[in-house]
């Protein structure tokens, strides 16, 4: 029987430079798309594949995002007593049960593979998700949900993966594709940032993950990989050859990497796009720059 996936890690220890000066106070995972920070997307998106527990790899300068997940029980009394039962609404969505959450310290950034391995403890004999924040992913279905179903059928690993231009794989964790079913793939080899030249496929890993206790143990021996950090995919590619058992999911839905400037651009645009309120004003408005560029050039 293949054991619930209940725990997800969050790795958000990163200091967020590309945002700088915005993250020389405010945590990157605190920013917003259009109303919302990029966490509470990781969190709704957890929470819709069933998972319980929230464990945050942090830093220092972390507070705020520590902060956002207190219970605003004054403004709570404040938007009731004023009847803005929506706003309200919004609110109390973003609560988290008491004992769901917790912190741990990642007190050296040694890399991806070293933030998730400080959760050990919390994670123990489990199968677990790691989500990566800065990996904004619109979907009907939601990407860790579409992995949970798919992982009822392979357990093992199972790594989300999108096919990106070959020019850019050498940004990722690149997979080498054994047998091909479509939305799973068989993986049988996984290099992180491969040089161009070494990349064995354009299939590149993206920010989520359901991942074996297996790993957490090879993360106990892990060396430093790429980039001279202890890396995540180099302790799932050892499963490759232990267990045989790594997949890599083509999801169905739009990714966007808000780890870059242009990539939270594209995702406020998309985002702003699709909320009712919003749409047609900031349609129009987008419809009226495309015409002002065209007239400029
Ligand atoms: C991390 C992972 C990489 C993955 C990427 C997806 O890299 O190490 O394997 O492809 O996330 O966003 P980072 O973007 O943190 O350098």
């Amino acid at each position: 029987m293949k054991r619930k996936v209940t725990k997800a890690i969050f790795p958000v220890a990163g200091l967020g430079t590309r945002f700088l000066p915005a993250t020389k106070s405010i945590p990157k995972e605190i920013m917003t798309l259009v109303d919302r920070p990029l966490i509470q997307y990781a969190i709704d998106e957890a929470r819709a594949a069933g998972i319980k527990e929230f464990i945050f790899v942090t830093s220092r300068g972390k507070g705020a995002l520590e902060d956002y997940f207190d219970h605003a029980n004054e403004l709570e009394a404040t938007l009731k007593r004023a009847k803005k039962t929506s706003l309200l609404k919004t609110l109390q969505a973003t609560n988290m049960d008491s004992g769901a959450i917790a912190y741990i310290r990642q007190h050296k950034a040694l890399g991806l593979g070293h933030a998730v391995w400080c959760a050990r403890r919390l994670i123990g004999d489990e199968p677990f998700a790691v989500i990566l924040t800065d990996d904004v992913i619109a979907a009907e279905k939601p990407c860790l949900k579409q992995m949970v179903e798919a992982y009822a059928e392979t357990g093992g690993n199972m790594v989300a993966a999108m096919e990106v231009p070959p020019a850019k794989a050498s940004a990722y964790g690149v997979l080498d594709i054994g047998e091909d079913m479509r939305s799973i793939v068989k993986v049988k080899g996984m290099v992180e940032k491969p040089k161009p030249e070494e990349a064995p496929s354009n299939l590149a890993v993206i920010g989520r993950y359901i991942l074996t206790p297996a790993v957490m143990e090879n993360l106990n021996r892990m060396k430093a990989g790429a980039g001279g950090e202890i890396q995540l995919t180099d302790a799932i590619a050892q499963e490759i050859t232990k267990s045989n058992n790594v997949y890599g999911y083509r999801f169905r839905g739009q990714r966007f990497d808000c780890g870059s400037k242009a990539g939270f651009l594209q995702a406020t645009v998309a985002f702003g796009l699709a909320r009712p309120e919003l749409h047609d004003e900031f349609a129009e408005f987008l419809g009226e720059m495309t015409q002002i560029r065209k007239a400029a050039e």
